[in-house]
């Protein structure tokens, strides 16, 4: 591995990455997103680090079997400095883009033992684990974290840090692990976080369109886009970020895009040992995000997540997707159309509670 972040693909400036999701980004995912365009980068979900953990094969595929042609970095999660290095040099011997650190968890099983979003309440903690991981990892040395823990108070010091261990990718996430998934995303802290440290800094949160992508960067003069739940919703917003960056027309996607990739989901992401009742449930977690652009009322949503069976599942996606296949299907989420209404925020007045 060498120090140098790789170059975006193509003639266009900012980087894009796929964020790390778990359960969502392993390798069949990756597969479906590498056909509607890739991003610049790839990010493992998190590999668990603790005293006993071994390096999980399935989250391995993402790396040993990827052949989207793009970088692909490996996350690790965890607090203890000596199994965090154990885990790093272990990584080291697969074709990885570099290590990344995981500083942004909100699951309270988590944080509870300071690993992930928990981290950024140890300012100290902090110094010792990326002053001990950029000692050992010989290649690129990234994180990806949070504007704080419950307030923002230690984030100019733990960018302090970020510089001084010459971290060499920092993707922020711009909430605070309280905050969740909900509210806005406060993208000044990403403008600090460009003007404070000297690696290339990635913006996380909320880039819901290739629009939001190009206001974000310019607003914030960061070096790229980070994109997770928005790119389950819309696998072409790689590509359209590009092109919105290229200033060439950008693609806009019609429903009848969004059935074929529904199938194409559901084909790359089936494993064979998996019922059919199971995967459908998978499916639909995945679905969750696609409705947020099919109609604005959220009847897809509702009814596709009162089936069971895959033709029940293709039924409602064709009756809903292949009425009038040629109609836009939304480039941001329609307002009031949650993926998971009691988890995403609280449920506006008018929001569909499916
Ligand atoms: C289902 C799910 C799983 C996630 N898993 C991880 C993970 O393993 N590692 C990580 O750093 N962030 C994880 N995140 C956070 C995302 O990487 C990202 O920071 C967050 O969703 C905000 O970006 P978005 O608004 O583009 O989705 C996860 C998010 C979701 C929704």
């Amino acid at each position: 591995m060498n120090r140098e972040v790789p170059p975006p693909i193509g003639p266009y400036g900012s980087l894009t990455a796929l964020a790390p999701m778990q359960d969502v980004t392993n390798l069949p995912f990756m597969q479906v997103i590498h056909h509607y365009g890739d991003p610049d980068y790839y990010f493992t979900e998190y590999f668990r680090v603790h005293a006993h953990s071994r390096l999980d094969p399935h989250i391995l595929r993402s790396i040993t079997e990827n052949d989207t042609g793009r970088p692909v970095f490996a996350q690790m999660i965890g607090e203890s400095i000596p199994d965090l290095l154990r885990t790093a040099r272990a990584l080291g011997d697969y074709p990885i883009a570099g290590i990344d650190l995981n500083m942004g968890c909100p699951a309270p099983k988590i944080y509870k033992k300071n690993c992930g979003g928990g981290l950024l309440r140890d300012v100290a903690k902090i110094d010792n684990v990326l002053g001990a991981l950029r000692e050992s990892v010989p290649g690129l040395f990234t994180v990806k974290m949070r504007i704080g823990f419950d307030s923002t108070e230690n984030f100019a010091s733990i960018l302090g840090l970020i510089d001084k261990h010459e971290v060499d990718l920092l993707s922020l996430h711009a909430r605070t692990v309280r905050q969740g998934y909900r509210g806005e995303a406060h993208y000044s802290f990403v403008k600090q976080a460009v003007e404070s440290v000297r690696c290339p800094v990635l913006a996380n949160g909320n880039i819901l369109s290739a629009g939001r992508a190009v206001r974000v960067a310019a607003d914030t003069g960061c070096r790229g886009l980070m994109v997770g739940r928005h790119a389950i919703r819309n696998p072409w917003i790689f590509r359209q970020i590009r092109e919105a960056f290229a200033g060439i027309p950008v693609f806009r996607p019609t429903l009848g895009d969004a059935r074929d990739y529904i199938d194409r989901l559901y084909r790359t992401t089936r494993t064979g040992e998996c019922p059919e009742v199971a995967h459908v449930g998978k499916m639909k977690k995945y679905l969750n995000f696609l409705g947020q652009g099919v109609d604005p009322e959220g009847r897809f949503l509702f009814e596709m997540r009162r089936t069971r069976t895959e033709t029940e599942l293709f039924a409602v996606c064709d009756r809903h997707l292949l009425a009038d296949p040629g109609a836009f299907f939304a480039d941001e989420p329609y307002e009031g159309v949650l993926a998971r209404p009691n988890c995403e925020g609280p449920v506006a007045e008018g929001a569909v509670r499916a």
